[in-house]
């Protein structure tokens, strides 16, 4: 059950892990698309960036679902509005797509590790060799495709993000970020629209 009263800001449980997880899942999407795509399997350091791509990808997949938990327990503000009811639709869409886009790039990253055998090469220093290709595994093309869908649904969000805040000059961020809550009730500044 949600507390009483809604707040103009995301509990600092949330804004820690929204920020968090941006940056882990920036660093992710970059050092995935551009350093392991473009470094041949048979590169001795290949190991090892695996490494720090699959550790991370599972720490986004746990925080991701702390973040599902915490949202579920912590009062929360109401949405924003455009005065637009599609917009408003399409930014509760957009907003659930992250999270389930999210998952699911990490839970294709766990199936494709699995398919390839990756756990103790990369982790068990069996000292195999790496496969010759991730592509002849299915996975690895599920892992491409939520990438971009990924890429996209950051890029409308950041894009929103913007609109609100330099546009519509609602306050939006101070939402996200850290600072008093306000119960709604009490509510004179930081409202959104
Ligand atoms: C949300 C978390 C994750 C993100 C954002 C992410 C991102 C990426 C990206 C962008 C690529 C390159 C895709 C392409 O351009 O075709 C990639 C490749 C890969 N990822 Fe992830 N990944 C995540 C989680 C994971 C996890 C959890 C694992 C395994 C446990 C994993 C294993 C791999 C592997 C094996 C490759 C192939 C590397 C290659 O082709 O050389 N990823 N990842």
């Amino acid at each position: 059950m949600l507390p009483q009263g809604q707040p103009d800001r995301y509990h600092p449980a949330l804004v820690t892990l929204h920020w968090l997880l941006a940056l882990m899942l920036g660093v992710a999407l970059v050092a995935g698309g551009v350093l392991l795509e473009n470094t041949p399997n048979t590169d001795p350091d290949k190991i090892f960036m695996l490494r720090a791509h699959m550790s991370i990808g599972v720490l986004i997949l746990l925080l991701m679902l702390v973040r599902l938990v915490v949202r579920t327990r912590t009062a929360r503000p109401s949405h924003a509005v455009t005065g637009n009811a599609l917009l408003d639709r399409l930014s509760v869409v957009t907003h659930w797509s992250l999270y389930a886009v999210a998952i699911a790039m990490a839970a294709s990253g766990i199936a494709l590790s699995l398919a390839a055998g990756l756990g103790p090469i990369v982790f068990g220093g069996s000292g195999d060799p790496l496969p010759a290709d991730f592509w002849e595994y299915t996975p690895r093309y599920a892992h491409a495709v939520f990438a971009y869908l990924l890429m996209a649904l950051i890029a409308l969000h950041v894009a929103a993000f913007a609109w609100h805040q330099w546009v519509k000059r609602d306050g939006l961020f101070g939402r996200i970020w850290f600072g008093r809550r306000n119960s709604a009730k009490h509510m004179s500044r930081n409202k959104v629209a």
